[in-house]
């Protein structure tokens, strides 16, 4: 069986097979989900935004006063290197720093004396299969519990991991979260709504991760003349949409095509994907093997 981690791993300044790598109980990740992570998708062996993504890691680093332990060469070199040893052309690199271990339990920061933590791997990027993608996948909406800052790309993941598990509990991909109405984006991904010829984005707000695919996204929408507008959407807009996809650096562009048991769409199209996702896949997929494939 392919294995879902490659050798090595990094940590802490060293390359090492998985079953070595340890760190601390104390270490704050562990204790109190202290610590930003990121998802670089990698193409033919080339990390795409791999600037983009370092400069989100940055923002969120920031954003909870964690200095960062490595310069931005130092990331790519990791990153190099990881990607050169793993067995995969198509891959994906997980990168997480957390606040480090002290020697206690103390909510305040530890001691500047105290190294963060570093952990990053490669594993193969799995696309959805045709079928699937042929299909769509179902989603349900649930409340968004989470915090105010779902800018940050933090590891403290709890709202999202229990979002995620009440869809799959339901035999679903997704879990798509509302907030004063609004829907907000995924539990791990963001989401577009077609309405009339119209592709909507929600806004970047302090309440929605600004996804690297959502940029692309856009810049394809733009380049190639497809009506956008970027605005909040409405509970009620998402409900009487005629597409919602997902996408995220994973799963790229993913049709939803059934929405808590109701099917997305109207008339010959209800409950399949529709003409416009098929579309910007399509765009995606050329930009991935003309662009991303060629570094
Ligand atoms: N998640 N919104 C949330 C809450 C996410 O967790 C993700 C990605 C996205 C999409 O961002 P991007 O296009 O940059 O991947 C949006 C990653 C893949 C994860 O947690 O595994």
């Amino acid at each position: 069986m392919t294995p879902y981690v490659a050798d090595p791993v990094y940590l802490n300044g060293r390359f090492l097979p998985l079953a070595e790598a340890g760190v601390s109980p104390l270490d704050r990740g562990f204790l109190y989900g202290d610590g930003v992570y990121e998802v670089i998708p990698v193409y033919s062996r080339r990390a795409f935004r791999i600037d983009e993504h370092l400069q989100r890691l940055q923002a969120t680093l920031d954003g909870i006063s964690l200095g960062n332990p490595l310069a931005v060469d130092a990331w790519k070199s990791l990153i190099f290197k990881l990607i050169e040893a793993a067995p995969w052309d198509d891959q994906s690199i997980y990168l997480q720093v957390t606040r480090g271990a002290d020697d206690k339990r103390d909510h305040a920061f530890p001691p500047a004396s105290v190294p963060a933590s570093v952990f990053a791997f490669a594993s193969p990027l799995l696309t959805t299969p045709a079928e699937v993608r042929a299909q769509g996948v179902a989603a349900i909406t649930v409340p968004d519990l989470r915090w105010s800052r779902c800018d940050l790309k933090v590891i403290s993941l709890l709202a999202n991991v229990l979002a995620r598990q009440q869809a799959v509990a339901q035999g679903c991909a997704e879990a798509l979260l509302i907030r004063d109405g609004h829907m907000k984006e995924g539990a791990a991904s963001n989401i577009f709504v077609v309405k009339d010829g119209v592709l909507l984005a929600p806004p970047k707000t302090q309440l929605m991760l600004p996804g690297i695919t959502y940029d692309v996204i856009l810049e394809l929408a733009e380049s190639h003349g497809q009506r956008l507008e970027i605005r909040e959407i409405h509970e009620n807009e998402l409900r009487a949409a005629d597409e919602v996809w997902m996408s995220s650096s994973t799963k790229e562009i993913l049709a939803i095509t059934t929405l808590d048991g109701q099917p997305v769409g109207s008339g010959e199209l209800a409950g399949k994907p529709g003409p416009f996702g098929e579309q910007m896949w399509q765009w995606y997929q050329d930009f991935k093997n003309s662009v991303m494939r060629k570094g």
